[in-house]
């Protein structure tokens, strides 16, 4: 394996809040990496900087060999880049479709059939001509994974893509994120425990905008420091 994403000395500060505070991190090609720690811990933050959304006060993002530390986020999005937000930010009053459709025409024009093999990809095809604000809050999360790979990332960020699902929809979603990782690499920001036990290769614990911990899923449910600072709360 090789890194397909390395970080050095990544910051970002808001006011005197150093959200992002001088972050070495690399990511393997292939692996599923979860990105956890508790709420305000720089997450969100961190791949805003890896995507484009905020700028680098200071440091490097390099991805897939090129140094993209001040590139604009549609370059970053051409050159593998994927992601989903946190918030939910799909376009409500448009269909399914021509919500995949407009994530694909980000940089080209898309094909009906490419757009029915993504909605199928994730299990949406039978939704596809409905506006997306009557699809069921689960469903419109899965439509954002879809816009997040209808592009073909080589990397994947997925931003609490569980938050707000039922429990009955966790393990389909499980199934999907296994199969997406078959051919896509996964940076995922998850707060619930199951789902980074169950996909995460390897785990980075953020905390006050540092990392605090890395290692395979048995190391981080075994380290005290991150029992301390984060799971004790959360599990
Ligand atoms: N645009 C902003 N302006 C000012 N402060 C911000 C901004 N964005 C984030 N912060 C602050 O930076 C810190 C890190 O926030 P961030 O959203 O990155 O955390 P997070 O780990 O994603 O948290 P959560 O688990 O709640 O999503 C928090 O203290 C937050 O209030
Ligand atoms: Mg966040």
């Amino acid at each position: 394996m090789s890194a397909l994403l390395e970080t050095r000395g990544l910051s970002i500060s808001f006011g005197a809040l150093k959200a992002v505070d001088n972050i070495d991190f690399s990511l393997q090609s292939g692996e599923i990496h979860a990105l956890i720690g508790p709420n305000g811990a720089g997450k969100t933050s961190f791949v805003n900087l890896l995507s484009g959304r905020l700028m680098a006060e200071s440091g490097e993002v390099l991805f897939d060999g090129r140094n993209l530390t001040r590139q604009p986020a549609y370059r970053r999005v051409r050159a593998g880049l994927g992601y989903t937000f946190q918030v939910t930010s799909i376009f409500a009053q448009l269909t399914v479709q021509d919500n995949v459709r407009l994530a694909l025409e980000r940089e080209r024009s898309a094909s009906a059939a490419e757009i029915l093999s993504l909605l199928k990809s994730t299990g949406l095809e039978a939704h596809a001509f409905m506006p997306a604000r009557d699809l069921a809050y689960g469903h419109q999360r899965l439509l954002e994974l879809t816009m997040g790979l209808a592009l073909r990332p080589k990397l994947l960020m997925l931003d609490e893509p569980t938050q707000g699902l039922a429990d009955s929809e966790i393990e389909g979603f499980i199934a999907l994120i296994r199969e997406v990782s078959k051919t896509t690499t996964i940076l995922l920001i998850e707060h619930n425990m199951q789902v980074v036990m169950a996909l995460a290769d390897r785990i980075t614990v953020l905390e006050r905008g540092r990392i605090l911990a890395q290692g395979s899923p048995a190391e981080i449910r075994a380290s005290e420091a991150v029992q301390a600072a984060y799971l004790g709360s959360k599990s």
